[in-house]
């Protein structure tokens, strides 16, 4: 696909989000505030579904995975013995000119500015940390962060889970939650964002262990990948080399997608070694070591870490579901999300608004399908070819509509499919047990 039709897919998708609900630039009203989303309904709806499938298959469903939800706001000493303190940086170069600062490993000239042509000055390390101060003075001593990823809360449960709950190795602690940088150039919509949301597992090995684990969670990685709808066609694993792999890693694969902005990291896939235990017990001076029952020897155990970005998913979700086709002669626009995504399961229309007998039994059918299903929306607003357009904006898999039929001659219902635009007189009495079927 040519750059220009790329672009407009991009373009199309973030439109399409803000007028269906889905996804606000944040603060908007005060004109924007840049790396900043908020989620409307439909958008909070497909974050939450994701989510949901990520803590099924990676939490619920395992016996051996404990989870947690620990602060955002992190205390120095924790991100001082991580290593990001120091090490969390991006190298930039200022513009003398217009003063503005760009990443280095994102220019083709590390001399020339790409916005006015002026000269770029030395590449510097810029923290990417947001700071606060916890307390009534702001110095040195109340300085706190927020938190960079949600895996040092779990290292710095370790110990508690590990007193708790007594488990085998391996084992694993996993977490959803906020995590925020200061990127400098925040871009491409959800991709690259100030305020993030990280689904993580660390995963505690026995060190000679760590090579089976890697390869278990990189199943684990594809196989969600294809559970929530992203094409998997457009992913690809990158093995990345040793000079551009984060400082606490051993190993690690980027899970890459081709986004309408280049092909880009999706996930990532890291062997930390006990490198994370080991500097909190040097520093905190806990013992973070675990006793092998087998060989009744003390060790720090090694970690696996299948790290997933919320946005990053609901961005490829979005670009893998967004359809356009001819559809009676029109263009049309749809999600062609998979029913354990889509925000909304089944809508429900009354042929015509102003016919009370159509929208009682409409509203009886929405009422059974929604105790059912949840998700479920009631729409009786302008004609049936704008509700339809509409639901199929949003990625609603079915529409049951009641018309005359249902009341004066089957008892049926006319239920259409998003993607064939089909339809088909399905009994009120089968209705669950059809639709249920189809949604599985
Ligand atoms: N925990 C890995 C990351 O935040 O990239």
């Amino acid at each position: 696909m040519a750059k220009e039709q790329k672009n407009e897919v991009m373009e199309k998708v973030v439109a399409l989000c803000k007028r269906r609900g889905f996804i606000y630039p944040s603060f908007e009203i005060y004109g924007g505030f840049a790396g900043f989303y908020d989620y409307g309904p439909y958008g909070l709806a497909l974050k939450n579904n994701i989510t949901n499938v990520w803590w099924k298959q990676f939490v619920t469903d395992r016996e051996d995975v404990y989870g947690i939800d620990s602060a955002l706001v992190t205390k120095k000493e924790v991100l001082q013995a991580s290593g990001h303190a120091r090490g969390f940086a991006d190298m930039l170069s200022e513009c003398e000119k217009c003063k503005r600062r760009f990443r280095v490993d994102h220019l083709t000239d590390t001399k020339k500015c790409p916005e006015c042509g002026g000269k770029l000055g030395e590449a510097r390390q810029f923290y990417m940390m947001l700071e606060t101060h916890i307390g009534a003075a702001e110095d040195e001593a109340s300085l706190a962060y927020l938190r960079p990823e949600t895996a040092q809360g779990i290292f710095t449960n370790f110990k508690n889970i590990v007193d708790s709950f007594h488990p085998k190795l391996p084992f694993g602690i996993a977490q959803i939650g906020k995590a925020f940088r200061n990127e400098i150039a925040p871009r491409d919509f959800l991709f690259r964002v100030r305020e993030l949301e990280q689904m993580e597992v660390e995963y505690f090995v026995k060190p000679d262990a760590w090579k089976e684990a890697f390869d278990l969670w990189k199943g684990e990685m594809k196989r969600f990948v294809s559970k929530i709808g992203i094409d998997v066609a457009k992913v690809s694993e990158l093995e990345i080399p040793e000079a551009d792999r984060a400082h606490y890693s051993k190993r690690t694969i980027d899970f890459e997608f081709e986004f309408p902005f280049g092909k880009k990291e999706l996930y990532g896939l890291a062997y930390r070694t006990n490198y994370d235990l080991t500097n909190h017990a040097t520093a905190s001076g806990v013992d973070m070591s675990y006793m092998d029952e087998e060989t009744k020897e003390k060790i720090i155990p090694h970690v696996i870490e299948p790290s997933l970005g919320v946005g990053r998913s609901l961005l490829a979700v979005l670009l893998s579901a967004y359809t356009e086709d001819e559809m009676n002669g029109e263009v049309r626009t749809y999600l062609k999300f998979k029913p354990s995504v889509a925000p909304v399961k089944v809508a429900v229309f009354p042929l015509l608004k102003n016919k009370p007998e159509l929208v009682t039994k409409a509203r009886e059918v929405y009422g059974t399908l929604k105790k059912e299903f949840g998700a479920v929306m009631f729409d009786d607003n302008g004609n049936i070819g704008k509700r339809y357009r509409r639901q199929d904006e949003i990625g609603t898999p079915f529409c049951v509509t009641v018309d005359f039929d249902t009341i004066e001659k089957d008892q049926s219902v006319t239920v259409r499919d998003r993607d064939s635009g089909k339809q088909e007189r399905v009994a009120i009495a089968e209705l669950q047990s059809f639709l249920k079927a189809k949604l599985a």
